[in-house]
């Protein structure tokens, strides 16, 4: 049985990963230092997989403990690499925290796998390395443009750190996995976004506004040039986002890759607006949500969604999730882990 270390493995993403795995029949171990997230995530994937997973309350920026669980687990096939900040509203306030996090963790993880001998990376990137593409879908050779913000900003320098650190450790192998916009939750309601901090994203949003946790949301922006003037994103189920890891971690482990760095987009190729996603929510729940338009956010893109031509032809990947399911188990897991039933 192949082990695999997951960094980040009690946050949103993931834990649906390691769920993932544990069924696709790797072993995993977490290293994960519960800065926004919770180890309750552990006992959610013992209930699903029946796996019970280590965690390591490490934090990335520190090299000699995260050095320590290397040691420890000398036979590690592989790491996804998930532990990063990442609300783009935060990184606007706090640039240097995003930096400090995102871009020395990043660099303690490649120098223990040269350090341990682990050869392969799986890099949790995102759509927002492309910034405000010029011409939609968006494929993995879309040119990148400037970074919305400084979260996509250590995106950008993610990949290339890994670009040009591989482009030297010939020997470790990486796959750039591009999300579009994960949402949703388990089928089972044992895990979700659980965000230790303030919900940022729509979809946690749209469900903490319906359960009673806000009076009502804001769309912010209905004035750009789009179908109906709201935002649009490609939202990807998480579970389908998990699965995804998985599919690139066999791809590498089985040493089909071409070149030991290959980008992926993980989206379903389909935008939908913030308007169509709470009409969405509305008609899978029979609900009638309260919202208001409101201004614009700073760093939103207008408008983004993938192509996925190549991460389905190469990593064998199908997506099967629509908004509809991220809006009815989204909605499930809210009102599990608010013990209300609606
Ligand atoms: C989506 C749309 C908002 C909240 C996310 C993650 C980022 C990265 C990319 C993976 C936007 C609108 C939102 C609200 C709203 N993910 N919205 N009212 O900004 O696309 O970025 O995906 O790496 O980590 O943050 O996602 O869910 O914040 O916003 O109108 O209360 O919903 O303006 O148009 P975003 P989001």
């Amino acid at each position: 049985m192949k082990k695999v270390l997951v960094t980040g493995g009690c946050g949103y993403i993931g834990s649906h990963t390691i769920v993932d795995l544990i069924e696709n029949g790797y072993e995993v171990v977490s290293i994960d230092n519960l800065s926004n997230s919770s180890d309750d995530a552990l006992d959610g994937i013992e209930k699903i997989t029946g796996k019970r997973v280590k965690n390591y309350k490490v934090n990335l920026v520190d090299r000699s403990s995260t050095f320590d669980v290397f040691e420890e687990h000398p036979d590690i096939a592989g790491i996804i690499h998930f532990a990063a900040l990442k609300a783009v509203g935060e990184s606007v306030e706090k640039p240097l925290w995003y930096f400090e996090n995102n871009l020395i963790g990043m660099i303690n993880i490649l120098k223990a796998m040269d350090t341990f001998n682990v050869p392969h990376l799986i890099f949790s990137s995102s759509c927002s390395v492309y910034g405000n593409a010029d011409s939609l879908p968006v494929t993995e050779d879309t040119p990148l443009k400037e970074a919305e913000s400084p979260y996509a900003r250590t995106k950008q320098m993610c990949e290339q750190i890994i670009e040009d650190t591989l482009h030297h450790y010939t020997q470790l192998n990486a796959i750039l996995l591009r999300y579009f916009n994960p949402a949703g939750a388990h089928e089972s309601a044992l895990i979700g976004e659980s965000p230790v901090n303030k919900a940022n994203n729509l979809v946690p949003v749209i469900t903490e506004t319906a359960i009673g946790k806000r009076d009502k949301m804001t769309v912010f922006g209905d004035d750009y040039d789009t179908r109906d003037g709201s935002c649009v994103r490609d939202y990807i189920h998480v579970m389908d986002l998990a699965n995804a890891h998985t599919k690139a971690l066999d791809y590498l482990l089985s040493e089909k890759n071409e070149s030991n760095l290959e980008v992926f987009n993980i989206g379903i190729g389909e935008g939908v607006s913030v308007l169509e996603a709470v009409k969405a929510f509305e008609k899978v729940t029979g609900l009638q949500l309260n919202y208001e338009i409101g201004p614009r956010r700073a760093g939103d893109v207008v408008a983004i969604y993938a192509n996925k031509e190549k991460t389905e032809r190469v990593l064998g990947w199908e997506p099967s999730r629509s908004i509809e399911d991220i809006m009815q188990t989204a909605w499930a897991w809210e009102q599990k882990r608010t013990g209300v039933e609606i």
